[in-house]
């Protein structure tokens, strides 16, 4: 099975997760676009979507399913997203796309969490993927010597904007072996708007695309 065909996989899979008459979260990537492409064919079983970035919100509205805010919607019962990262304890790295900041928010305000990833994507240790950072501008450079304090090589992602504004770091050379401490440190840095690391919400659920099929991970049982 190809990567895109198991990313179609667990796309179709995670249908399963989805509830009846509900707004539903929706993450960013290619995955996460594979998942509403699959989605498009249930619309009518759902109120429709919050997206967690403008171009997730312009293609679940391009299928016509219905997109709200997260301000209206309100707790959300499930958030289903891709990931760079995953562990098998649902510890993640997020911010390939550059949506980490929403995409964290979303997935907060979700009761539960189905990361959707092709089998590249599970690792036993965070950080061979470089850890996306969103700053501020005008603490990008303190904040990146800030992250090489802590070990790390930290590149400013030319020529990209978030959805909010900001800028991103990624950062290389970490091997991430706390990931719920990481993400707290780097949360406490001063211009940090949101680090990459899902670790304390992380997935309840990880469903990875594999030659031999789609396998269930319960993560955080
Ligand atoms: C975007 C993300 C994505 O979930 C992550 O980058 C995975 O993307 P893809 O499914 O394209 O590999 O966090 O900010």
């Amino acid at each position: 099975m190809s990567q895109e065909t198991q990313k179609q996989a667990v796309a179709r899979e995670a249908l399963r997760y989805v509830v009846d008459d509900a707004w539903i979260g929706v993450g960013s990537g290619s995955t996460a676009n594979l998942f509403i492409d699959a989605l498009a064919t249930i619309r009518h079983r759902i109120k429709g979507g919050v997206a967690s970035s403008v171009k997730t919100a312009e293609r679940m509205k391009s299928h016509g399913i219905p997109v709200e805010e997260l301000n209206d919607a309100g707790d959300l019962a499930v958030y289903i997203d891709g990931a760079d990262e995953v562990t098998r304890a649902g510890a993640m790295i997020k911010g390939g796309g550059g949506a980490l900041t929403r995409e964290k928010i979303v997935a907060a305000a979700s009761r539960k969490f189905v990361c959707i990833v092709d089998a590249s994507k599970v690792v036993d240790v965070l950080g061979r993927f470089p850890l996306p950072v969103e700053v501020i501008p005008m603490a990008r450079s303190y904040v990146a010597r800030e992250l090489v304090r802590l070990g790390g090589q930290p590149a400013w992602r030319q020529g990209f904007v978030t959805d909010n504004g900001n800028l991103i770091l990624d950062v290389a050379g970490l091997a991430i072996a706390d990931p719920v401490a990481l993400e707290a440190t780097i949360d406490g840095i001063a211009g940090v708007v949101t680090v990459g690391l899902f670790a304390r919400r992380g997935a309840d659920v990880v469903l990875v695309g594999s030659e031999r099929g789609v396998e269930t991970i319960a993560a955080r049982r």
